[in-house]
């Protein structure tokens, strides 16, 4: 409800009650002049059949009075009934026709002649309520004591329900003309200013901050209060100005950290990798030069020994070449071509291709089949989850010289992050396991524990850099369990393939074998 609605609502109801009131009392100052009016009349009637009556002295009242009373009874709506009284207060005479005078209460007609004063009393006069007015005789000498003569209230109360019609009538008008007039006054003076500051309010809200509300010229309540809108608008586009420039301000200055950031961190990578790669280069080359420079020595060197220089220069030249290798398949994007692969199956073919080496080192294989029934379907580029699974195998194979066995499991039920579902492989072993203080290390670039020639540090960061490219991660810990085994374990998560990319790959191998 708007405020110039409940404000008229309001209005309405105080003129309403003071119309009430007013009427209230007009109607009742209304009624007792009406009565006063009736008595008046009726007392003009007694007056002027007093003197009638006075000059008959006969008691004869029923000849020759009763024709006359009933007469004015007749003619005059106001007079209800005339009742004539003897010298005694005993009634002589009534009219109209039918009203029995024998039973008259003639107490206050007795009184009013007693005192000798004019009565008015209400009473009850053949079953109607009536006020009567007794006046006594005058002249001491006449047969006749009193004359009473009533007028109904019914009478009375006629013209005064015709009167409070009349009342009702002006005092709905009045009503209505006020409010008319007061509704179009608030809609003139409130309801426009009041729309003006409502919209101000919604365009503000809406993040229009320039608006402005149309100030009204004459000062009043209005005008203070479009100007505190006005000025309330220009202080919140400023304070909107301002923390705008500091939140720009401040991304500036975090764009200029995260670039000097980036740049440090870039470098310190950079210059790791410098060391890492002069180290690894530095031994081979090293032998190389030695090589060479006792076949330079020597003028005559013997077939023999020239054939073992020879070939240790090709071994370490193989070795350099291995790892320069390895460094392009680090600086080089990786760009896996990615399609459903059973993962249970990729596993297989790693651990076949491995069978000499782990033979030769005692390890066992231990490749459980998991909780995860058939094949597990996982997003992948083969030749990139080869390369990934055989580094893994080979550094546990490494891990235990002495022989071991290598376990390969699956999770008992897909992984579920960010709305994807990840499966994952535990690659474990009971080799000596990873040293706490290596364990945030392993995956950095060059980063080996194993002797110059046996580890170039580069198997798992290339590993981990592609497991990325597959949307995956690879995580290292070490296990022990209640038989006193311990050891290494490698956790691989690839995301799981969509069952209808899977489909379509399973139809086409039983397209496949049908041929
Ligand atoms: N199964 C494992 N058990 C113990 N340590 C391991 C295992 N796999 C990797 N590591 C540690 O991580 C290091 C880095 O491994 P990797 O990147 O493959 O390089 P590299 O095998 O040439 O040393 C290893 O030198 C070794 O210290
Ligand atoms: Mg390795």
């Amino acid at each position: 409800m708007t405020t110039s609605t409940k404000l008229m609502l309001w209005l309405m109801m105080a003129v309403s009650v003071v119309m009430a009131l007013v009427g209230v009392v007009l109607l009742q100052l209304r009624s007792s002049a009406l009565e006063q009016d009736a008595l008046n009349l009726v007392r003009a009637h007694a007056r002027t059949l007093q003197i009638a009556i006075e000059e008959r002295h006969s008691t004869d009242a029923d000849k020759e009075l009763k024709p006359l009373l009933e007469r004015l009874v007749r003619e005059n709506q106001a007079v209800a009934n005339i009742i004539l009284y003897d010298a005694h207060g005993a009634v002589l005479t009534a009219a109209p026709v039918g009203l029995d005078q024998a039973q008259q209460d003639t107490q206050a007609a007795r009184q009013a002649m007693a005192t000798r004063t004019e009565k008015q009393i209400n009473r009850r006069i053949a079953n109607q309520d009536v006020i009567s007015l007794i006046l006594p005789e005058t002249d001491s000498g006449s047969p006749f004591g009193a004359i009473e003569i009533s007028v109904a209230v019914a009478f009375v109360n006629t013209e005064l329900v015709s009167e409070r019609n009349d009342i009702v009538f002006l005092g709905l008008i009045t009503c209505f003309t006020i409010f008319a007039v007061v509704w179009l006054v608030t809609r003139r003076s409130l309801g426009r200013h009041i729309h003006e500051l409502v919209t101000g309010a919604k365009a503000v809200g809406q993040g229009d901050l320039s608006y402005r509300v149309a100030t009204p010229s004459a000062s009043g309540d209005f005008k203070v209060l479009a100007d505190a809108f006005n000025q309330m608008a220009g202080s919140l586009a400023e304070q909107r100005q301002i923390a705008a420039q500091e939140a720009e301000a401040r991304l500036d200055l975090e764009r200029r950290l995260h670039h000097s950031e980036r740049l440090a961190e870039r470098l310190a990578a950079v210059s790791h990798l410098a060391a890492g790669v002069a180290h690894e280069m530095g031994a081979p080359l090293q032998v190389i030069d030695g090589r060479a420079k006792q076949l330079q020595e020597q003028t005559h060197p013997t077939t023999d020994k020239l054939q073992r220089n020879l070939k240790i220069i090709r071994t370490q030249g193989e070795r350099i070449t291995r790892i320069v290798r390895q460094l392009l398949t680090l600086a080089r994007p990786v760009h896996p071509r990615l399609r459903p692969v059973d993962l249970r199956h990729q596993v297989e073919l790693a651990l076949e291709a491995l069978e000499t080496q782990a033979m030769q080192a005692r390890v066992a294989y231990d490749h459980s089949a998991g909780q995860l029934p058939g094949a597990l379907w996982v997003k992948a580029d083969p030749d990139l989850l080869q390369q990934v699974l055989t580094n893994l195998f080979i550094n546990a194979l490494q891990a235990m010289p002495a022989g071991g066995t290598l376990r390969v499991s699956y999770s008992d039920a897909p992984l579920h992050k960010n709305g994807r579902a990840f499966i994952g492989l535990h690659v474990a072993d009971t080799g000596d396991g990873i040293a706490a203080e290596n364990l945030g290390q392993i995956f950095d670039p060059f980063f080996t524990t194993k002797e110059v020639g046996s580890g170039t540090g580069l198997g798992l960061s290339i590993s981990s850099r592609i497991v990325e490219e597959h949307e995956g991660w690879l995580k290292a810990d070490n296990w022990q369990n209640g038989n006193g085994e311990s050891g290494a374990v490698f956790t691989l998560y690839l995301p799981q393939a969509q069952a209808s990319a899977v489909k379509q790959k399973e139809t086409a191998y039983e397209l496949m074998a049908a041929d």
